[in-house]
């Protein structure tokens, strides 16, 4: 009997969530493309297959996912109207806001206010029984949480929530925290992978880890590389291995979907535009050249974002020289088959036993976090664990190649 597997992602009817889950039923053959699990390196590991996903998750738009669909065009209706039945059914859950989310979100009345609760641990408990009713209603053992929700405001600085622990839970306001800690905490308690593909500080948090640990559940995060960045770290290893200097790299960034409108904003984008900063340096090991990032929201262009890089470097007798890079990539088309790759990795990490924050999963990511408990030797970067797109390819293949292989 096939063991279905649950996965529920906070942010359902978001352009990528939707993208994942419309994607998955698409009448498509190169649904392969894009994942790196697809490629023959990973052929004989048995991963769980789209199949025998069931979906769920939380949103504060409600609406199911066949309108959700329609409403954000970004697959080709022909694709997915044979499965109008099925995304119909799929409806989220109420989300859980407080004041670090988007004002949308706080304005919505598909809610949870955090701030009516009793203290913190109570949106934790919701989450919970959340999860354990869908487990219960899809008579599923085992779900991966997916966190898709946006980016969200920064108000407090991380050394600040670092002095929080798990016990302090029941005593915080249900501000205290970001809402998506609530999302995490539930998850772990619950004995479920999470996944954070944001810029958030979630899984930054000391406890969190220690949660993951002591309950035995594998985390991954954070904030998904899916283009400009993803450019960067394949171009900067060539820099560096040809003895070319850097002198400034500029990147700028239109972006029309609702994800480009609320990073537009100033205390929605400061942890965006550091984690897309952070990845030259800790390539090249050196520090002396410009490097300027901007996002600007722009709708005519809604998912297809549009990114321009001018590179400008210097050669043999110390000349100038530059490229430009134009990456005309859909931003969501390029994140779904990610977030697909990291539920697999996740379900097998469980299964494995491997637990806390997953190392080898860097490639996936902008701001790749290293573990607590790590006993690697990769210098990090700030907190960063940040490789050129090969070195973290080559850290997967490793995890993989002690995994024994199936017959
Ligand atoms: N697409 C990419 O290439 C890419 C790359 C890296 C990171 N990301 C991140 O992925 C996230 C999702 O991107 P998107 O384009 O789907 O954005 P989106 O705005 O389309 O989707 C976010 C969804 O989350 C919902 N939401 C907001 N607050 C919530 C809450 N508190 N609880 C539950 N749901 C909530 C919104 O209603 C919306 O439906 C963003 O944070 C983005 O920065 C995307």
């Amino acid at each position: 009997m096939v063991m279905m597997i649950g996965v529920m992602l906070v942010g359902l009817n978001g352009a990528v969530a939707n993208t994942v889950v419309s994607g998955v039923k698409a009448e498509s053959e190169k649904k392969s493309l894009g994942s790196i699990l697809a490629t023959n390196y990973f052929k004989d590991i048995d991963f769980v297959k789209e199949e025998e996903m069931v979906f769920g998750g939380w949103d504060v738009f409600y609406t199911d996912a066949f309108q959700a669909a329609n409403y954000h065009k970004i697959i080709p209706f022909e694709l997915y109207k044979n499965s109008e039945e099925f995304l119909k059914r799929l409806t989220p859950l109420k989300g859980y806001v407080n004041e670090w989310d988007t004002d949308e979100a706080i304005n919505s009345d598909y809610s949870i206010k955090m701030w009516n609760l009793k203290n913190f641990m109570e949106a934790v408990n919701m989450v919970r029984k959340d999860i354990e009713e869908f487990k219960k209603k899809n008579n599923l053992e085992n779900v991966v949480v997916v966190y898709l929700g946006l980016p969200l405001k920064n108000r407090r600085k991380l050394e600040d929530l670092n002095k929080v622990c798990f016990e302090d839970l029941t005593m915080l306001d249900g501000n205290y925290l970001p809402s998506s800690v609530a999302y995490a905490v539930g998850a772990i308690l619950e004995g479920c992978p999470f996944v954070d593909f944001t810029p958030n500080l979630t899984l930054q948090l000391d406890f969190v880890e220690d949660l993951a640990i002591k309950n035995k559940v594998p985390l991954a995060g954070m904030d998904g590389n899916t283009g400009q960045t993803l450019m960067k770290t394949l171009i900067a290893p060539m820099l560096k291995i040809r003895n070319f200097k850097l002198i400034g790299w500029y990147s700028t960034n239109i972006l029309g979907n609702n994800d480009g409108k609320v990073l537009s904003r100033p205390e929605h984008k400061a942890l965006k535009i550091e984690d897309k900063l952070s990845v030259l340096e800790p390539i090249l090991g050196y520090s002396d050249f410009e490097h300027v990032v901007d996002i600007s929201y722009y709708r005519p262009r809604y998912d297809n974002k549009e990114a321009w890089d001018s590179i400008d470097f210097e050669g043999f007798l110390g000349l100038p020289m530059s490229f430009k890079i134009n990456w005309l990539g859909r931003d969501s088309i390029l994140a779904a088959p990610l977030v697909l790759d990291l539920i697999k990795h996740m379900d097998f990490s469980r299964r494995n036993q491997n637990y806390g924050i997953q190392e080898h999963l860097a490639i996936y990511f902008k701001h790749p976090l290293r573990s607590r408990y790590s006993r690697s030797n990769i210098p990090l970067y700030k907190d960063k664990l940040v490789l050129s797109f090969f070195d973290a390819f080559n850290l997967l293949l490793e995890f993989y190649k002690k995994i024994p292989i199936k017959n």
